[in-house]
């Protein structure tokens, strides 16, 4: 199989991440509840990832970086424990569910909700910002790339205007942690939320949020932590002020071990190779008679191409990939209902092509053959 669903979850992982998951799954007691020597251990593993993923992405205490599943999960606790129902919040047509469905939810309880509207390229207009604000806009909610189109949204823009005017800067990392420079203090981030299975090449149920000084997430899940057991109320500090219940321990000694190779490799030169073979791949199938592309291709993007061939439903494109030529996409509505809708392909779908560091130029040159060949056809 080629597999070009790295949006979706990068498929292969380092050696180092196997090894380091089968090696937790033997020793690893659990954080907090004793101190015996495998809870000791786990410990030692989970706070040294806080401090690798706290350096990683800018943060300014290991202690504020608070684990989760996914980001889904970290977009919940920083939207539900930030925003309430007297604020306007403003987000944008490139969100994913994970932040549409949170901000829906706040809306039916009275939150008031401002989209920065996205163009049939996917981009949007900055300029058009200032004119959504309103005396209790509180934050601005947004991706960092779309998942349905690559186009990255200029989160340095942004953080200067949530930092002009006063405002939460809530991101969603999912398509760019790993790939991209993301600096929480410099990007005027007030919570970073992302996940570990994606471009980090961590294990999937790893995640987490990363939380800028000064910013007080009301707790959203209570429950055990192994600390301040008799108090009635989840412990005021972080992390455990957001995490309840057992750690995904195994999967965050993956993820430590993922951080390790980022660095070692260099997230410049992931982003170098991802990047190429997202261009190589355009470049292929861009003038293919009947093949429309989507997204804006002029400027920094996540390496991601989606397109669709003729008017051919998406699904059945994809299947074709999958059963004649062996090759993984993933098409449909991709959780992504405006971005959908503002490229006019809410009844069509898309095919998404997304590429990762272990994909090579032959998996893009065999990818850009078979739609030309579908294409033909
Ligand atoms: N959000 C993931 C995707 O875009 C699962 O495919």
């Amino acid at each position: 199989m080629i597999y070009l669903d790295n949006a979706a979850t990068s498929l292969r992982k380092p050696d180092c991440v196997v090894q380091a998951v089968s090696e937790a799954l033997c020793s690893l007691g659990n954080v907090g509840r004793g101190v015996n020597a495998g809870s000791l251990s786990a410990a030692r593993v989970v706070y040294g990832t806080r401090e690798k993923l706290s350096a990683f992405f800018g943060g300014d205490d290991p202690s504020r970086v608070c684990f989760t599943c996914n980001s889904t999960e970290a977009l919940n606790i920083a939207i539900f424990g930030l925003l309430g129902p007297e604020d306007h919040i403003i987000s944008t047509d490139l969100e994913h569910n994970s932040v549409l469905r949170p901000l829906y939810r706040l809306e039916d309880r009275g939150a008031a909700l401002s989209f920065l509207a996205a163009d049939r390229r996917g981009c949007v207009d900055y300029d058009a910002l200032p004119g959504l604000l309103r005396p209790n806009t509180r934050a601005v909610v947004c991706t960092h790339a779309s998942n349905l189109t690559g186009n990255a949204l200029d989160i340095r823009r942004i953080g200067a205007f949530c930092r002009e005017h006063g405002l939460l800067f809530i991101l969603d990392a999912s398509q760019t942690a790993g790939s991209f420079p993301i600096h929480v203090a410099k990007d005027n981030i007030s919570v970073l939320c992302f996940t570990g299975h994606k471009g980090l090449m961590g294990p999937q149920g790893t995640g987490g949020l990363v939380i800028a000084p000064g910013v007080e997430i009301r707790p959203f899940k209570t429950g055990g932590t192994g600390v301040q057991s008799h108090l009635r109320a989840q412990p005021e500090a972080y992390p455990t002020r957001l995490e309840a219940g057992t750690l995904n321990g195994h999967g965050i000694a993956g993820l430590s071990a993922a951080v390790d190779f980022l660095r070692e490799t260099g997230i410049e030169n992931i982003h170098r190779h991802e990047t190429a073979l997202m261009r190589r791949f355009y470049e292929g199938v861009r003038a293919v008679p009947g093949v429309t592309v989507y997204g804006d291709f002029d400027r920094e993007r996540a390496p991601i191409v989606t397109l669709n061939v003729g008017d051919m439903d998406s699904g059945e494109v994809s299947d074709i990939l999958m059963e004649d030529f062996g090759i993984a996409v993933r098409s449909g509505a991709h959780c992504a209902p405006r971005m959908h809708a503002a490229l006019g392909t809410t009844v069509q779908g898309a095919v998404r092509f997304s590429f990762g560091y272990f994909n090579t130029a032959a998996e893009a040159d065999t990818a850009v053959r078979a739609i030309r060949s579908i294409a033909e056809e």
